[in-house]
């Protein structure tokens, strides 16, 4: 793997699969790969899961780490090329970045979409200014419209609770269902654009995504997942539940009022088979899911969380081993 920007960059999910299961089973084991190594962590916007997942991964590893709040800690930084910097901004992207990648052996960016210009967001323009910049490998702590590392921790976290072993088919597939949930804020594509491209490829789950009309994906990431509208229909026999509030992709970064309340509800997780409730969190109580989902046993999502650790800690190993 020469960099972790989606699932086009895996060559193997299975192998990655196998790789991750290990390093949970040992990980402490492999602290030869990290010595005298150092993760850079750069944010250009906030989080905790993903900060500290990796600070501790690379801490397992081995590896030191820093981390940088963009435009927070550091200078104002200035974006675009050409510009005369007689206002706020104090440095250029262009020298921060080749001077950061000069401090560590693979750099992990955040950049969200800003939601206005569809073709920018989607063309990563920002994380691909940082990718072309950076002197080492780049790995994606959330884009603008895909989060790899949390799309891996949910695979990890599904497979481990189905016993699904790598190389080893299961007796049935497994019924994945995301859904689209209520949010007060108009929300990014990213974690089920990503969730989508990855849990597409995976030939031992049975994928469905069900939303309301109008939050329909860009359909790049959900080929071969099957599309629904019918949430109560969908969720029925359900192995996991996905929870997900985006806006919408073709009226981009609109929010469409809906009748129906899409929020997870224990009565809905009844129907499912015995079904696991997973959210990427951070969740609002009781818009996207009813605590009584939450704080029951059908809630895995601080299983999920965990699992960042591995995720990130497989992909700085698979970066680092041959460095
Ligand atoms: N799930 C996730 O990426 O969480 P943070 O935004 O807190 O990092």
């Amino acid at each position: 793997m020469k960099q972790f920007t989606s699932v086009a960059d895996v060559q193997n999910i299975d192998e990655l699969l196998k790789t991750a299961l290990a390093i949970k089973a040992d990980p402490f084991g492999q602290q030869e790969v990290g010595k005298n190594k150092t993760v850079g962590l750069i944010f250009f916007n906030p989080s905790l899961r993903t900060r500290l997942s990796s600070i501790k991964a690379a801490y397992n590893l081995g590896a030191n780490t820093w981390v940088l709040n963009a435009g927070a800690d550091s200078w104002t930084l200035e974006m675009a090329d050409g510009t005369v910097m007689d206002g706020d901004s104090q440095e250029h992207i262009t020298e921060a970045i080749q001077v950061m990648s000069a401090y560590c052996d693979v750099l992990g960016v955040r950049t969200f979409p800003k939601l206005v210009d569809r073709e920018e967001d989607y063309q990563e323009v920002m994380f691909n200014k940082v990718k072309g910049l950076s002197s080492v490998p780049v790995v994606s702590l959330e884009s603008a419209t895909l989060h790899p590392l949390q799309s891996f921790a949910d695979l990890i976290t599904i497979a481990e609770k189905t016993g699904y072993e790598p190389g080893k088919a299961l007796a049935k597939k497994v019924k994945v269902v995301m859904t689209w949930a209520p949010h007060p804020r108009r929300l990014p594509q990213a974690v089920p654009n990503s969730f989508a491209e990855w849990f597409s490829k995976v030939d031992w789950v049975d994928f469905t995504i069900v939303q309301p009309k109008g939050y329909e994906l860009d359909p790049r990431f959900t080929e071969g997942a099957t599309i629904a509208y019918d949430q109560d229909e969908a969720l029925k026999e359900a192995d996991f539940v996905y929870a997900k509030n985006w806006s919408s992709f073709e009226n981009y970064g609109e929010v469409i009022p809906q009748e129906k309340d899409w929020q997870v509800t224990y009565e809905k997780m009844e129907t499912t088979n015995d079904g696991k409730f997973m959210h990427c969190l951070p969740v609002r109580r009781n818009v996207v899911v009813a605590d009584e989902v939450l704080d029951s046993d059908y809630s895995i999502v601080i299983d999920e969380a965990t699992n960042r650790i591995y995720s990130a800690q497989t992909v700085f190993h698979e970066l680092l081993k041959n460095k």
